[in-house]
């Protein structure tokens, strides 16, 4: 998405200071080593929020908001990424590069204009057309609506807007950047909107970037959208975002529609908190754009068989982004409506009952699971545990997950941290393989796993990560976590330099961003100096404890049983003595 080469990110979260970007914008005070301050971003009277020069890295223990100094300014400013980098590089006086070189700022800025022109051209087309007003009539909608989404008409010919932007050949290639002109086989060029209801889809700062174009009756196809271009990715853009903020000052909570007329319907009953996905599933970029602005997002859906499967793939790849303080409900409506129907049916109060109804994740999640199994035999509950495994394990740590897998175990019948550690993907959770621990509940400590520890001990000293010395066979363990593990340690060991902040960016469009953030939020406390030593022991142990140890197991077992060939005997011979050493290392060291 950004262009912007990953070095210049490096090397300007190594120069940015945290302290003073922050700094700038609230006041803080000294506290020891970090910087307090009351939290931005929630309400309270005694300081909850931190900000570490050490890590580059602010968090809050109130609400629980987190990140680098560029991740600050998205959220306290409500930047875009390319513009908090930009306004991070102001600050430090450095200009920003463009991999595709020069100053690639100007074309866009004048795509922008092109587009702002051609807006300007619908809505003044729309006053003078009586049958699209008459259209838009007929649906319900009144003037004051339609003008505050800035919704117009493109005339019924083929270079109305050609005529009206100009057809130099400047004016023709800016047109076709933004996908407002088609060329023809035999040359010329020709309006792609025409005869349509026109809907302006405007980003985060009120810049047209797209057009919906709805035909009045029953054209195909309904709705025309704009291509792909520079300007418009769908994937990322939600219909109706920068009219909710421009109407509520607050915005507590956000509906996910499907239609550009249901949210222009439900803003017209005075629901001015929703917006659609541009023909597309919900994507993590939506979902992301969404949490920015508020901590309750209801996705809506029809109640047939489609919007059931939209709603399930919408849960998956929102599981990734459901931190702590975050909630997300799903809404499944009457076979046939859509909210634009049944808001004009049932007002606009009966409609935000069904809203606050609306069913929680971890409800819809749960019974979806039930629904897959039987659960009165003891299999079928075993597999939605299986089930559970790979959804849970998506979910950032937290207190959300905790309580999901609390929920998950009662429904199923098994112990809590059990049932966590089988959630994990950790066989010692089977009790048969681990004697000493069954029935007693694994202390704070071992439930956060090896690996997790150390892709945490990384994150927050990677300079000792960078020095520690990577055990070999750790790359062969099997376990969730460790390509990550790895890609930092290489990172580390690659860029020296590099701190807490400038790995964090590393990942920003990443799926394991948020469930980074959270780690490099939590407190370690384990000194720069030890950190090295603590590192390299924690891989020396997923390395000794989970690659043999499980091959070990599994030789024994088959020891027991079928009995061994005389290399799987050598092998288990050359794995137990390994153990043992392991063992009266971890001695010595305590
Ligand atoms: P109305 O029929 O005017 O009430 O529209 P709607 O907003 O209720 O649309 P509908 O529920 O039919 O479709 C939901 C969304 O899917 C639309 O807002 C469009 O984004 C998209 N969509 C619907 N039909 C088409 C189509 O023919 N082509 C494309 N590209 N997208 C469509
Ligand atoms: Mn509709």
């Amino acid at each position: 998405m950004s262009r912007i080469p990953q070095h210049f990110i490096d090397d300007l979260m190594s120069r940015a200071d945290i302290v003073e970007t922050i700094g700038n914008r609230v006041p803080l005070k000294k506290a020891g080593r970090e910087f307090k301050a009351c939290c931005p971003f929630h309400d309270e009277k005694t300081p909850s929020f931190t900000v570490s020069p050490a890590k580059q890295f602010y968090h809050c223990f109130g609400c629980g908001a987190h990140g680098t100094a560029l991740t600050f300014l998205m959220e306290h400013d409500h930047m875009e990424f390319v513009d908090a980098v930009e306004e991070l590089a102001r600050e430090l006086g450095v200009e920003v590069p463009r991999e595709s070189g020069g100053p690639a700022r100007r074309p866009a800025d004048d795509l922008y204009a092109v587009m702002d022109k051609a807006a300007d051209f619908f809505r003044q087309q729309l006053k003078g057309n009586k049958t699209a007003v008459d259209y838009l009539r007929s649906r319900g909608l009144d003037g004051e609506t339609a003008a505050g989404f800035g919704i117009g008409y493109a005339p019924a010919r083929w270079d109305a807007l050609i005529d009206h932007i100009g057809a130099t050949e400047q004016h023709l290639r800016q047109m076709s950047a933004c996908g407002l002109i088609i060329e023809r086989d035999q040359g010329g060029w020709y309006d792609r909107f025409r005869d349509r209801i026109m809907f302006p889809i405007r980003d985060a700062r009120g810049r047209t970037i797209a057009f919906g174009g709805r035909v009045m009756g029953d054209g195909e196809p309904k709705y025309l959208n704009s291509p792909e271009t520079r300007l418009f990715h769908k994937g990322r853009e939600l219909y109706g975002l920068y009219e909710a903020r421009l109407a509520l000052r607050d915005i507590p909570m956000l509906l996910v529609v499907e239609g550009y007329m249901d949210v222009v319907g439900l803003a017209q009953a005075g629901i001015r908190w929703a917006v659609a996905t541009l023909g597309t599933a919900t994507t993590g970029d939506h979902l992301h754009r969404l949490f920015r602005i508020t901590d309750t997002v209801v996705f809506c859906f029809d109640g047939d068989r489609a919007g059931r499967q939209a709603a399930w793939r919408a849960l998956e790849s929102a599981l990734p982004g459901l931190t702590d303080g975050r909630q997300m409900r799903f809404l499944f409506l009457p076979d046939g409506e859509d909210p634009d129907s049944l808001v004009r049916k049932e007002g606009a109060a009966e409609f935000e009952h069904r809203v606050e109804k609306a069913v929680p994740l971890s409800d819809y999640l749960l019974e979806h699971l039930q629904s897959q199994v039987d659960m009165s035999s003891l299999d079928g509950r075993a597999r939605m545990a299986e089930l559970a495994r790979p959804l849970v394990g998506r979910i950032p740590e937290g207190i959300y997950r905790d309580l999901l897998i609390r929920r998950l175990a009662g429904t199923i019948g098994m112990e809590e941290d059990r049932l966590a550690r089988i959630l994990r993907g950790d066989r010692s959770a089977d009790a048969r393989f681990r004697p000493a621990t069954r029935g007693s509940p694994a202390p704070p400590s071992a439930r956060s796993s090896l690996v997790r520890q150390a892709i945490a001990l990384a994150l927050h000293h990677p300079g000792a990560a960078a020095r520690a010395e990577i055990p070999e066979g750790l790359a062969s363990v099997e376990l969730k976590g460790i390509p990550l593990l790895l890609e930092l340690l290489e990172i580390c060991k690659d860029n020296p330099d590099i701190g807490t902040a400038g790995l964090l960016e590393r990942w920003r469009e990443r799926p394991e961003h948020p469930h980074l953030l959270t780690l490099a939020a939590t407190e370690l406390l384990v000194s720069e100096e030890v950190a090295g030593t603590v590192i390299e022991d924690t891989l020396g142990q997923i390395v000794h404890r989970a690659g043999p140890d499980r091959r070990a197991e599994d030789l024994l077992s088959k020891a027991r049983g079928p009995g061994l060939n005389t290399d799987e005997k050598e092998e288990l011979r050359e794995l137990l003595a390994r153990g043992s050493r392991t063992a009266s290392r971890d001695h010595k060291s305590r």
